[in-house]
């Protein structure tokens, strides 16, 4: 198994590209189904979008990458289409389950594992199949599997989540593309890989409408056959790399950014004393001094995101004073704490809330990463870590962070895997 090998305290100075989002393109390669011929561009080649890709391989989609211009080609020419999503795919990568409402919009069935759960939580998909019920699919679930079926096609109508989810939202608008008539879906998660999704669709031939946390989604008669999209940059790349620079950047410079769209973390770092430029598209940070401590939550979008809370809780620890983090998205997502204490981080946990001391000092150590966004918190530390730290189970990382250790290399940090 892979290591990261991290020797702390070399201030980072450069450039850093951020590359276009993982969870922005994973909805757009389902949303691929409903079409014949489409172009993605700026997709970030990281392990679930191969995952993905191999999914819709299996369905029977042709798909070409051209990796060094991170394009992708996909046809659907309608031959041989199996409208499953297996097990062996689905439980790596849950996203998987985001097939269901493209395959059941175009196709009127599908069979798709459930994905189970992960590190960070029980990850049900109750609220996807319950806004499939609402548009007109029967569904049942056998041997693991959800098993939905949509004879006379699927019928727009009026639905409203009892609970906010990115993944269920995007399974209501896929289904409700081709659904007949018009589908109002409410208080939805209105995520900027949401509207980038809808970006998408409105460019196949859709007039999806964002109102608030209200979707309004026409039936969409023809769908266009032949598309290209550029993918949405990747807020949560961006925001894990400007709390490296905060920590320990000398001068660090982010372009091909909509700062618009991290308005609230540029805020939310600033208020903790970290200085920068912030233009329309690129964000400067430079070498912060006192760092203020800060209390937050984490909330849906345009709230700070869950994805972030592992990442900006490295920050907390060198902050000077009490700061605290609630997670209020996911009911396990502190399993980064134990390790960053072992690193000497000073963190109590009272019911989802993480009181974190600071300013400590951080020492390197063996840890272990157990999700996407943990790691990552531990490759923050590692870098303001003395010594020496190795990142174990790496993989994690793998699956969502494109070139990280070039990217952090080509701003001198001493890192590399082995
Ligand atoms: C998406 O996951 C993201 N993944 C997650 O990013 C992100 O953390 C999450 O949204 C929240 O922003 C992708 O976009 C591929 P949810 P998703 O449905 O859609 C509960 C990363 O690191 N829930 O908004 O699965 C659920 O258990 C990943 O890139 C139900 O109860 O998140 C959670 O507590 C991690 N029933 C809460 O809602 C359901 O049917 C929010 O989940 C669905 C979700």
């Amino acid at each position: 198994m892979q290591k990261l090998l991290i020797n702390g305290k070399k201030e980072l100075f450069g450039k850093i590209s951020i590359s276009g989002s993982k969870n922005a393109t994973l909805p757009i390669l389902a949303a691929s189904i409903l079409s014949n011929k489409i172009k993605l561009k700026n997709i970030p080649l990281v392990k679930d979008i191969f995952t993905m890709i191999e999914l819709l391989k299996s369905i029977g989609l042709k798909i070409t990458i051209l990796k060094k211009k991170n394009i992708l080609n996909i046809r659907n020419i309608d031959q041989n289409i199996k409208t499953v999503a297996p097990y062996k795919l689905v439980k790596t990568m849950r996203a998987g389950v985001l097939v269901l409402g493209p395959l059941l919009a175009r196709y009127k069935t599908a069979k798709i594992s459930l994905p189970g759960g992960c590190a960070i939580g029980t990850r049900p998909v109750d609220l996807h199949l319950f806004a499939l019920k609402k548009l007109g699919a029967k569904i049942r679930i056998k041997n693991g599997y959800i098993i939905a079926e949509a004879k006379s096609g699927l019928k727009g109508t009026k639905i409203t989540f009892p609970n906010i989810s990115v993944g269920a939202t995007e399974n209501a608008i896929l289904a409700a593309f081709k659904a007949k008539g018009k589908t109002i879906l409410n208080n939805c998660a209105i995520e900027p890989e949401i509207q980038n999704l809808i970006l998408f669709l409105n460019n196949l031939g859709g007039n999806i409408k964002i109102i608030g946390r209200k979707i309004i989604i026409p039936n969409c008669k023809n769908i266009k056959k032949d598309v290209t999209h550029k993918v949405i940059f990747d807020r949560i790349e961006l925001g894990t790399y400007m709390i490296a620079a905060a920590l320990i950047g000398k001068k660090v410079k982010f372009k091909n950014v909509d700062t618009r769209i991290v308005k609230n973390d540029i805020q939310l770092l600033k208020k903790m004393g970290i200085k920068m430029i912030s233009k329309k598209s690129s964000i400067e940070i430079f070498k912060s001094k006192n760092i203020k401590k800060i209390n937050i939550e984490t909330r849906p979008y345009p709230g700070f995101a869950t994805d972030l809370q592992a990442q900006l809780m490295v920050l907390m620890t060198q902050a000077k004073g009490i700061s605290k983090i609630k997670e209020n998205i996911f009911e396990n997502r502190f399993m980064h704490v134990p390790e960053l204490k072992r690193m000497g981080a000073n963190i109590k946990i009272s019911n989802k809330t993480a009181i974190i001391k600071g300013p400590t000092k951080l020492t390197g150590a063996e840890v272990m990463a157990t999700d996407l966004r943990a790691s990552v918190s531990l490759v923050l530390a590692a870098l303001i870590a003395d010594n020496r730290t190795i990142i174990n189970r790496i993989y994690h990382l793998d699956r969502g962070y494109e070139y990280l250790e070039k990217k952090l290399k080509n701003c001198k940090a001493r890192i590399k895997r082995i």
